[in-house]
């Protein structure tokens, strides 16, 4: 027995050292370092460390200074997340952070003085051991009770001015209690500054800025799952990731992550009110910016029912029905007390409450209505229910109190019975906002419409009856034949994709109609010779301008682009993106109707040494962010992502207003979801010049290879020269290799068009040029994506990376590789070569 017993005892003595060394190891191995107990300190010279070594806690001083800082940090104290004793710096040394002998996590200053608590009572006072902190993999310090296992604090819901990954901008519906982002003071004070942010309007929530805690500063509108309603500028793509969440004891949340666990984003409100994101990739810093704000963003500019639009001048006018409120203020451009309704322009409901109350009836009852404004920014104060689209207009309708609705479909009812405040017309996004207007409002619109036409109304409606009925059943005809012509064509191509295509939607043209809106195909009426057959002008007979492209019967391998083309455009609609109108396949012809755009392409204004002057630099930029926007739509935003393959300033055309719009998807390919991100094609079509090298050589396109086209397409845009007119002479560059000449000589700035060079706009022009540099990357993976690229443009990036180097070639070096292999060469309708090679 003895001997039993103590054989016994060895080997439980044997077990429990083995067990302490292996835990003591496994202790100093893995997860002592991100542990602060009561027996430990962080002095000056130590840090702790989140187990994945992202994350640091420690002392840091901010620029210029040398008040001390209890912080936590990303990387390094360049990247500050979160700091405890902002407000009471240790103002040597000497502090120190630890756990307290209360329990509480503390910032002691040299005197052994507490500058700082975490405040909490604990309930347990047995000495040792109450609490210990730990600073996780996401970057939040937690403080646990050590005797009941419950986290007691943590410092994402004590936040600074950032938030990270997983930390919460939150509320609580039921006791109004929040968290709160302060911004610092100074880029190098981070003392509590004036501005603040935090979930707000719980009822449809959106995040609010506030200047000194009790003015709104600016807004975000709304989230509607997708977008801020009321801030469209701040692009789907950055918001990737953010989910607005519900908790059952009344907080609502927004948080937001990334996909790829390889990035990381600080979200931080800047010293002056605005919203920081600087992006991450493997712990790389690739771009930081500030969401734009501009003076309509600024919280109430125009007062309420003053309505706000940047690009008109004055900025703020009130709406129909309304006057300014303080006429001598608003002209001297202080809005701020907004505008009101004029008398005669009176509520009807309003009005019958009021005779009602003089007892004075009798009074014929015309019912108010809703006048709709597109794209507007959603005013504060929404109340909202769970109705449809009809039901939120017919109550509104019924309560005098409600001024205005909208309808989201993931908001749902939005209606509003304050004054309207915070109102922005957007050039795109926001909602339709339904404003109440009285019925005399309503009659004079219509009246004023019905002035224009001619008095025979009742005899041309006949007529037009009559006609109306025999056009319906010949189009019906007609798109019943022309079905049976059309599936043929769409099976005859080889790309899948286009099988499964409709076409329902797309209107049909008769071909007399299009021959006489053209004056029968006359020469005069050619606006260009585009890739694959004449494009001309037309005027429909009810005086819209036209643009038909027809397919020259000639060209022979049209066939499949122009099919190519129907298909990809009728999906798509965007401001930069040319629209079609419908089109024709009727007696071996097939003709596409567009939109006429009166300033036709860009080239003709780029590379014309008189018509350049019309572009000033403004301009310059509007073209380029649409083309840019306009990429991202075909890239990312689109039900479908497709690529261009063919970007170049012809393909580029302008309105009225100078607003481009892409055109010309002949030759552009449709990925559907799951697909590659890279594809590889026998046939290379393109324009030299425009295209990378990884697809004029192999033949491998993707995204990027839009990216690159439109890289040299901006550089055209800077520079006011075409690529293509440096290959005149022997040996020279193309502009892009002139440009990474010139960039690496550090003389850049003379790439710029003299007639656009401005002082004021050189930072602007530079920073063009550099984004345009970094497209044209010769390796793919360096290039930014389009969304990238968009950001760049419209936030005050404050760090774009160097471009490294770019792809060109030499005049020869194009040369050889064409001689190489079969080429086949046709005219498109600027001189420029569209070269197509047969697959090797
Ligand atoms: C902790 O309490 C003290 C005294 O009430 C107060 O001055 C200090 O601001 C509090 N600290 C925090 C972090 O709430
Ligand atoms: C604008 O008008 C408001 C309201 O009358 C007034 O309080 C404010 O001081 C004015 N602002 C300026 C800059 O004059
Ligand atoms: C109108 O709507 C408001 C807000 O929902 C409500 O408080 C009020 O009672 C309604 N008035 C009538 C007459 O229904």
């Amino acid at each position: 027995m003895g001997f039993l017993s103590h054989q016994t005892h060895t080997n439980s003595f044997l077990f429990i050292t083995t067990l302490f060394i292996f835990c003591s190891i496994h202790l100093c191995l893995s997860s002592v370092n991100d542990i602060i107990t009561s027996t430990m300190f962080i002095n000056e010279n130590h840090t702790i460390t989140s187990n994945n070594t992202n994350f640091k806690l420690g002392f840091f001083s901010p620029p210029n200074s040398t008040n001390r800082y209890a912080a936590i940090w990303y990387l390094s104290d360049s990247n500050i997340i979160w700091i405890a004793n902002r407000d009471q710096p240790v103002k040597n040394s000497s502090g120190v952070i630890k756990i307290h002998k209360d329990g509480n996590i503390v910032v002691m200053d040299g005197r052994k003085h507490i500058v700082w608590s975490t405040n909490l009572t604990f309930s347990t006072k047995n000495v040792t051991n109450i609490s210990s902190a730990q600073l996780q993999d996401n970057g939040n310090l937690v403080l646990t009770d050590d005797n009941t296992g419950e986290t007691v604090w943590d410092s994402f819901n004590h936040p600074a001015d950032a938030a990270v990954p997983t930390m919460k901008i939150a509320a609580n519906k039921f006791t109004g209690k929040k968290i709160e982002y302060v911004s610092w003071k100074s880029p190098t004070d981070p003392s509590s500054g004036d501005f603040t942010g935090s979930l707000e309007r719980l009822a449809a929530p959106e995040v609010f800025f506030w200047y000194k805690k009790t003015q709104p500063y600016w807004r975000t509108g709304p989230w509607n799952g997708r977008v801020f309603l009321g801030a469209p500028r701040m692009l789907t793509e950055y918001l990737y990731g953010w989910r607005l969440d519900h908790d059952p004891d009344g907080t609502d949340y927004l948080t937001y992550s990334f996909a790829n666990p390889a990035e990381f984003g600080i979200l931080s409100l800047t010293f002056d009110g605005k919203l920081r994101l600087a992006r991450f990739l493997n712990k790389k810093n690739y771009v930081t910016f500030e969401v734009f704000q501009n003076e309509c963003d600024f919280y109430g500019t125009c007062g309420p029912f003053g309505n706000c639009d940047p690009s008109s001048k004055p900025i703020c006018s009130c709406f129909e029905g309304f006057e300014p409120r303080n006429l001598e203020e608003w002209s001297k451009k202080n809005w701020t007390s907004g505008c009101v309704r004029k008398k005669e322009a009176q509520l009807q409901c309003v009005r019958l409450k009021n005779l009602n109350n003089n007892s004075n009836n009798g009074v014929e009852v015309q019912q108010d209505g809703f006048k709709v404004f597109n794209n507007m920014k959603v005013p504060d104060f929404a109340e909202r229910s769970d109705a449809n689209l009809d039901k939120c207009k017919t109550n509104c309708l019924a309560n005098c109190s409600c001024l205005a609705y909208a309808y989201d479909s993931y908001v749902g009812c939005m209606f509003w019975i304050r004054d309207l405040i915070d109102l922005q017309k957007f050039p795109y996004g926001g909602v339709d906002l339904f404003l109440r207007v009285p019925y005399s409002q309503l009659i004079a619109t219509s009246k004023g419409r019905r002035r224009n036409k001619p008095l025979m109304i009742p005899i041309v409606a006949g007529v037009i009856g009559i006609t109306a009925l025999a056009i319906c059943a010949y189009i019906m005809w007609q798109k019943w034949t022309a079905k049976q012509t059309r599936t043929p064509i769409l099976k005859k191509s080889n790309a899948g994709e286009q099988k499964q295509m409709k076409l329902d939607e797309l209107p049909l043209f008769e071909f007399e109609k299009l021959a006489t809106a053209t004056n029968n195909f006359h020469a005069e009426n050619m606006l260009g010779k585009g890739g694959f057959g004449p494009v001309y002008k037309g005027h429909l007979e009810d005086g819209q301008e036209i643009a038909v492209k027809r397919l020259s019967k000639a060209s022979g391998q049209g066939l499949e682009e122009f099919m190519n083309e129907v298909v990809v455009i009728s999906k798509l609609q965007h401001r930069n993106l040319v629209r079609l109108l419908g089109c024709c396949v009727e007696r071996d012809e097939q003709m596409l109707v567009y939109e006429f755009m009166p300033n036709k392409s860009l080239d003709a204004f780029l590379f014309d040494p008189r018509q350049r002057k019309v572009l000033d630099w403004k301009k310059r930029f509007n073209i380029i962010e649409g083309i840019a926007r306009g990429i991202l739509y075909l890239h990312r935003d689109s039900r479908l992502r497709i690529i261009h393959r063919d970007l170049k300033a012809s393909n580029i055309l302008l309105d009225d207003a100078m607003n481009p719009k892409i055109s010309d998807f002949g030759l552009a390919r449709i990925f559907r979801g799951g697909e590659d991100d890279e594809a590889n094609t026998k046939r290379v079509v393109g324009t030299y010049g425009y295209m990378p090298p990884e697809y004029a050589m192999e033949g491998l396109f993707s995204e990027k290879s839009d990216v690159y086209s439109f890289g040299v397409l901006l550089l055209e845009i800077v520079s006011g020269r075409r690529n293509t007119s440096f290959y005149n002479h022997q040996q020279s560059l193309s502009l892009v290799g002139y440009a990474w000449k010139l960039w690496n000589e550090n003389n850049i700035i003379s790439l710029t068009d003299p007639e656009i060079m401005d002082p004021c706009f050189e930072k602007s022009i530079l920073r063009c040029i550099h984004i345009g540099l970094l497209c044209v990357q010769e390796l793919t993976k360096e290039r930014p994506t389009i969304s990238t690229v968009v950001l760049m443009l419209i936030s005050e990036i404050t760090h774009l990376p160097p471009p490294g180097q770019v792809a060109f070639v030499h005049k020869q070096k194009l040369h050889s590789s064409e001689s190489s292999q079969k080429s086949h060469q046709s005219s498109s309708n600027n001189n420029v070569t569209l070269t197509e090679l047969e697959g090797r």
